[in-house]
């Protein structure tokens, strides 16, 4: 529909201009570091991230190496990130990819997500940038944007109001076309959140979305999304 086509023509040309183009991860779109970038980028933030990343990955340069370490060793290198489980699972996930998948990562949205620590997002995170995949992402900060600009106001942790979210999340993909398109797209809509629609004071004057954000029209922006019922 024409407010779902909106959503990609807008941030496409956004993305060019005012996204974040030099990410550590975004250099190669090698299968690995964007896993491993997409798994420490869950719930920590870009700066946190960026030195940690360049530090692991010079650690363990490959799927391998990573394979060939001690849990010990990963989690000395993980350390101060928090979130032990994702190194632990991140561990398990390189050896199972190394002697169960011959050393190749899984390509489809639906076979990552059946990787420990990989839930729904992630995966199609991981499909969209090392894979070219066509799938929708849904992650808090994409919650919040998508809670505003359609004027949604159920919390997004009730599962009609979740089911909703992703399908609004995959009709408002930019139409089959160029996969770089939906590269350029999925991070715009990272960016976006991380940088203009934020939860506090979100920055509606540089939104490339304002002219048709339910929320900016109707002066909700500050109720929206809704937090979770008590
Ligand atoms: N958050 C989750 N994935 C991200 C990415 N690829 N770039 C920036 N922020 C992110």
């Amino acid at each position: 529909s024409k407010a779902m086509r909106f959503i990609a023509d807008q941030l496409i040309p956004w993305q060019k201009t005012s996204g974040r183009h030099d990410l550590p991860w975004q250099q190669k779109y090698d299968p690995y570091a964007v896993w491993l970038s997409e798994v420490m980028l869950q719930q920590t933030q870009v700066g946190t991230v960026i030195p940690y990343f360049q530090r692991f990955i010079s650690k363990f340069p490959d799927i391998g190496s990573l394979a060939q370490a001690s849990i010990d060793d990963v989690l000395a290198s993980w350390s101060g990130l928090g979130y032990y489980s994702r190194a632990r699972n991140l561990h398990r996930t390189a050896r199972m990819i190394v002697h169960e998948f011959h050393g190749i990562f899984p390509q489809s949205r639906e076979a990552l997500q059946q990787l420990p620590g990989i839930g729904r997002s992630t995966a199609a995170a991981i499909a969209v940038f090392a894979f070219g995949q066509r799938d929708a992402i849904l992650d808090g900060n994409v919650k919040r944007i998508f809670a505003r600009f359609f004027g949604i106001d159920r919390y997004s942790g009730q599962s009609e109001t979740l089911t909703k979210m992703w399908r609004l999340a995959e009709e408002s993909l930019p139409q089959h076309g160029n996969p770089d398109e939906l590269k350029v797209y999925t991070q715009a809509l990272m960016d976006l959140g991380a940088t203009v629609c934020v939860r506090n004071r979100p920055l509606c004057g540089q939104c490339p979305l304002r002219t048709r954000c339910v929320a900016y029209i109707q002066d909700r922006v500050a109720l929206l999304p809704v937090s979770k019922p008590r």
